[in-house]
């Protein structure tokens, strides 16, 4: 049995999201990290008297690409402010037709394209540790999600895999084939290593994924653009602020998940055996 704690959710806004109105007693919190500053100042408070947290995860302003993102710093932040859940708001491309510009994606899996320069871990320096990502995210908070989106009459799509390039360049046509081939759902820039190290810090993690273009795999349409994306976003950022609001509504004031222990059940370096 895992133990309970007290929820506090937090969003990690992606491209067009850089603020959550409607939270009381906010504070702006500068948190130091050991591995140096979060994307931003997060923004803390209440809503109906339960905490709630913010972080942009480009920084005001959008000045981190998906590759400068200092994501253990936003995710050690997050996790010394005492978070248990976050929902990663993210704008992503669509590999299928269903996929569409518009509508919501809450991913099941992950496929990592990324190129490895990423600061990925928590672990090393002389702790080893191998935390379970056969399902990266936590399926109870998915279902809060999925039902705020059916609230606000999102069209959404629960299932599919993210597949998370390093940017910041789009992709190529025969690049986007390829991961239409290995059957993943959207496509996006930020998804890893923020999903890892949240596993890693024990927070219950899920992706909230607004899709704003077709990528460049389908002939009738247009390759993505940033002016495309652009146009889409700002159509969705409504819906997602109102969304947001009703999945924290949804959390309960107490949770208890089995994430909440997944690094302390990884860990394989043994302080009694190591040589002085
Ligand atoms: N974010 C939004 N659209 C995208 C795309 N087509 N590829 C990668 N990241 C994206």
């Amino acid at each position: 049995m895992s133990e309970i704690k007290k929820t506090f959710l937090a969003f990690i806004g992606g491209s067009g999201l850089y603020d959550l109105p409607g939270i009381e007693n906010v504070e702006e919190q500068e948190i130091a990290t050991p591995f140096g500053c979060p994307s931003d100042k997060i923004i803390t408070g209440k809503i109906e008297g339960k905490p709630i947290a913010f972080l942009p995860r480009h920084g005001k302003g959008h000045r981190f690409l998906p590759s400068e993102v200092n994501y253990r710093a936003n995710i050690y932040a997050l996790k010394k402010l005492g978070v248990t859940h976050i929902v990663s708001v993210s704008a992503v491309g669509g590999l299928q037709e269903k996929t569409a510009p518009g509508t919501a994606v809450i991913p099941t899996q992950i496929i990592d394209k990324t190129n490895g320069t990423r600061q990925r871990t928590f672990f090393g320096n002389g702790v080893v540790g191998h935390v379970s990502f056969a399902d990266p995210y936590c399926p109870e908070l998915q279902k809060h999600i999925a039902k705020a989106c059916e609230q606000e009459k999102v069209t959404t799509h629960l299932g599919g895999a993210l597949v998370c390039i390093e940017g910041p360049r789009f992709s190529s046509r025969a690049e986007s084939h390829s991961y239409r081939r290995e059957e993943a759902s959207i496509i996006g820039m930020t998804a890893m290593p923020e999903a890892i190290l949240a596993r890693e810090a024990e927070i219950a993690y899920a992706t909230l994924a607004f899709v704003t273009d077709y990528d460049c795999w389908r002939e009738e349409t247009e390759a993505v653009t940033v002016e495309a994306v652009m146009a889409v976003l700002s159509k969705n950022v409504e819906a997602s602020k109102r969304i947001a609001k009703a999945i924290h509504k949804s959390l309960p004031m107490e949770s208890s998940n089995s994430i909440f222990s997944a690094a302390a059940n990884s860990i394989m370096t043994n302080p009694s055996l190591i040589p002085a």
